[in-house]
């Protein structure tokens, strides 16, 4: 069963799996009158090692609605595809609860994939509203937030603070520092995910929006990409690997080999989400005391990061629907959100963690944080989401590796981005 990865994830995750997994496959098709039962979780295999535990804390006290996690691949877009796979085979399916990443909502609602949700079973009020809308599709609530997610600039304090300068506020700024400074220091100069796969499509359109642009308007029918800022925007990215500032081993990074990069003290400058933060500048990591995080650069100053994060489903197959809504409603609870953030390093969804005094002497970025997550931008809204990001990695991808100019790049995405909305 290649879709459980439980090996080398410690004892306890595959304790849950093991017992849970029997118990469900048990109870697979008794059903209950009141929708309650065990449930299986299936979410993206990466970050998932504070979850067994969390899991554990359901299953001690709902005996009948234990829950299994299933761990899928890392990768965004494999998830996505196991995903669909499961829910569009009704018959054999084996996923009840969801972790999706923000931006499939539209899709899977739109296919039927997901059932809608009481909104009055859930804390909405008490979300960040970005996150809510995420969750929301044609005015219903098809999922419950769970995580958000803002990018941030990684950087090493002791080199910056060596040369005696601020960390970058703007691309030019970023730009000299990574090709001057971090040479002189046995440095690359700045990496984000680059490799084609969703997280290109984050990093593109980061670059995008900051410049003033915008890749698709009016929920997905328009096609906005051919413009100047978009140019400027993939020019940056564009001319970082030409100019060797970007490193072409970036080209193949994830969000963890980036990382790795980062931490293994191979990089000045590092655009990941804020787990990466806390794992860098963690006790034991070598970069201990040397990392400092700052809102990402734009052309002028702050950059747009594109919102991240997840959101909690319930499959239209889903065996036992009232216990999943009621596992929902356990994630999204107080005490496991703080958990979220203080054992899986992930933002919580709740705004009022971000002001709590205790949170943010152990995670100072948390204030800075919110800021970025409430001036963050979604990805395009479209229900053919999956090839639109497709479309997008792969004509960056070419660009970056200087297959395509950023002019014909972004003429030749507008012309893809068409095709898929005439879909
Ligand atoms: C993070 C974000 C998610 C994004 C993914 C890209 O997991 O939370 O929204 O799609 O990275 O790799």
């Amino acid at each position: 069963m290649r879709w459980i990865r439980a090996a080398g994830r410690g004892l306890l995750v595959l304790v849950v799996i093991m017992t849970g997994y029997a118990a469900s496959g048990a109870r697979a098709h008794e059903g209950s009158a009141d929708g309650r039962g065990p449930l299986t979780l299936a979410t993206a295999g990466d970050l998932t090692g504070y979850l067994g535990p969390l899991l554990e804390g359901w299953n001690r006290t709902h005996p009948d609605e234990r829950v299994t996690l299933v761990e899928l691949p890392d990768s965004a877009d494999e998830t996505r595809a196991q995903m669909a796979t499961d829910l569009r085979d009704g018959d054999r399916h084996r996923f009840d609860v969801l972790n999706i990443d923000v931006n499939w909502t539209p899709e899977f609602a739109a296919a039927g994939w997901i059932r809608p949700l009481p909104r009055d079973r859930f804390p909405l009020g008490s979300f960040l509203p970005p996150v809510v809308d995420t969750a929301t599709y044609d005015g219903r609530l098809y999922a419950v937030p769970y995580v958000t997610n803002a990018g941030l600039l990684l950087y090493r304090k002791d080199v910056l603070a060596a040369e005696g300068v601020e960390p970058p506020r703007t691309w030019a700024e970023l730009e000299r520092q990574a090709r001057t400074l971090a040479p002189k220091h046995g440095l690359e100069g700045y990496a984000g995910q680059f490799l084609p796969y969703e997280g290109l499509t984050v990093n593109a359109a980061e670059a995008v929006y900051s410049a003033g642009g915008s890749i698709l308007g009016d929920e997905g029918e328009r096609v906005t990409v051919d413009s100047a800022a978009a140019r400027e925007g993939i020019g940056f990215l564009v001319r970082g690997v030409r100019e060797g500032w970007i490193p072409q081993a970036a080209l193949t990074y994830k969000e963890e080999e980036s990382k790795r990069a980062f931490q293994d003290g191979r990089l000045l400058f590092l655009r990941n989400w804020p787990y990466a933060y806390v794992g860098a500048s963690a006790p034991g990591s070598p970069l201990a005391g040397k990392v400092g995080a700052v809102p990402l650069p734009g052309p002028d100053g702050p950059a747009t990061s594109v919102l991240g994060g997840s959101n909690l489903a319930v499959s239209a197959h889903a065996r036992h629907p009232d216990s999943a809504a009621r596992l929902l409603a356990y994630l999204t609870s107080e005490p496991v959100q703080r958990q979220v953030l203080t054992r899986g390093a992930l933002p919580p969804v709740r705004a009022d963690l971000y002001e709590d005094p205790e949170l943010v002497r152990a995670f100072p970025y948390l204030p800075t944080l919110r800021e970025s997550v409430l001036a963050a931008a979604p990805r395009p809204k479209s229900p053919h989401y999956d090839q639109v990001s497709l479309a997008v990695q792969a004509v960056v991808h070419d660009a970056m590796t200087g297959h395509e100019t950023p002019e014909s790049a972004v003429r030749r995405l507008a012309r893809e981005l068409a095709a898929i909305s005439r879909r």
